[in-house]
């Protein structure tokens, strides 16, 4: 008695240890019928411009914790790790593999148009997320208003250098429309204030590109009151330049993105002194999916919220923008 229950410990601990036995033995229990039932009806490819950045990995994050409760979805990921070139032939791929919904968050605009309007034109629902594409051959686009939040950031800094000072804004990919917005947006939140641009560099939404930028800024300019930068890796990065030359408690830093494991911690550190919130819209991305796929048709855009975060706020989980 006391052997056959050791091996039936035994047996039950070396089907534990293997996934495929635990599913298996399922199966029969569970009937033929529900196993069917649990296989993914619908594929969805999704095309990341590249993981090389803590935002991305999220989205991605976002996507895949948003699609695995839903078992009739599998989301086919791929990373054109940064290249235009090669993320134009990865939606060429889904194209072909004939993937029921596209999510593509692109490099560039231009570049990434035309496999976009391939996709669309082949009656695939195609989603843009966070950056955009030209024209509107595309079902949907998801993402937060950039230029909103360009002004809003430009009017929270007029405010806090009170309405004067020396100022580096450092830019994200000016070929992608985040990098676009942020800046017109930030212009426009400026404008008529005695704020000075005295340095103005695209760093490609790279923290190393930021870095360097900032070591030109730093050593042409002896006084530097604030730095914008598109995103929280630039404004890092910046901030590292001005640290190495003992001048970062002399300038404020302004990101974007806000991540709670990034840019809020930035914050929290006194690194930041604001970041404002830039979604990255993977849930959302899903939802619009499980709606296409359930027969009802997606809006054209969707505007996401967001909010800025300070040393005052970040425990109490921000302030969302109201500039409209
Ligand atoms: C990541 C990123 C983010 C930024 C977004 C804009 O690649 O640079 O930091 O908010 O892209 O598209």
């Amino acid at each position: 008695m006391k052997r056959t229950l050791f091996m039936i410990i035994i047996a039950a601990a070396v089907c534990a240890a293997d996934s495929g036995c635990k599913r298996e033995s399922r199966a029969p229990a569970a009937g033929p019928a529900k196993f069917e039932e649990a296989k993914p009806r619908w594929t969805i490819g999704m095309s990341q411009c590249n993981l090389g950045e803590p935002w991305r990995v999220q989205m991605n994050l976002d996507i895949k914790n948003a699609a695995v409760k839903h078992p009739e979805l599998r989301v086919v990921f791929k990373d054109a790790q940064n290249d235009s070139l090669v993320q134009r032939s990865q939606i060429e791929e889904f194209i072909n593999a004939g993937v029921d919904c596209l999510i593509v968050s692109p490099k560039e605009a231009a570049p990434l148009t035309p496999p976009v309007a391939a996709a669309f034109a082949k009656g695939i629902p195609v989603i843009v997320l966070d950056r955009r594409v030209l024209g509107d051959q595309y079902t949907c686009f998801i993402g937060a208003d950039n230029k909103k939040i360009g002004k809003a950031a430009g009017e929270w800094i007029v405010k806090r250098l009170g309405g004067k000072g020396k100022v580096v804004e450092l830019e994200g990919l000016m070929t992608s429309t985040p990098g676009q917005d942020r800046h017109s947006g930030f212009r426009e939140g400026i404008k008529g204030s005695g704020l000075e641009i005295i340095f103005e560099a695209d760093m490609k939404w790279l923290e190393p590109d930021a870095r360097s930028e900032m070591e030109s800024a730093l050593a042409r300019f002896p006084k530097i009151d604030l730095v914008y930068a598109h995103n929280d890796p630039g404004a890092h990065g910046a901030y590292l330049a001005a640290q190495a030359a003992g001048r970062e408690k002399q300038i404020i830093f302004v990101g974007i993105d806000g991540l709670p494991h990034e840019g809020q911690v930035y914050v929290r550190q006194g690194i930041l002194e604001a970041c404002f919130e830039y979604p990255t819209g993977g849930r959302e991305a899903i939802e619009t999916a499980l709606g296409i796929f359930g027969g009802r048709p997606a809006a054209k855009e969707i505007v996401l919220d967001s909010r800025v975060f300070t040393k005052d706020n970040v425990d109490q989980g921000g302030e969302w923008l109201k500039i409209k």
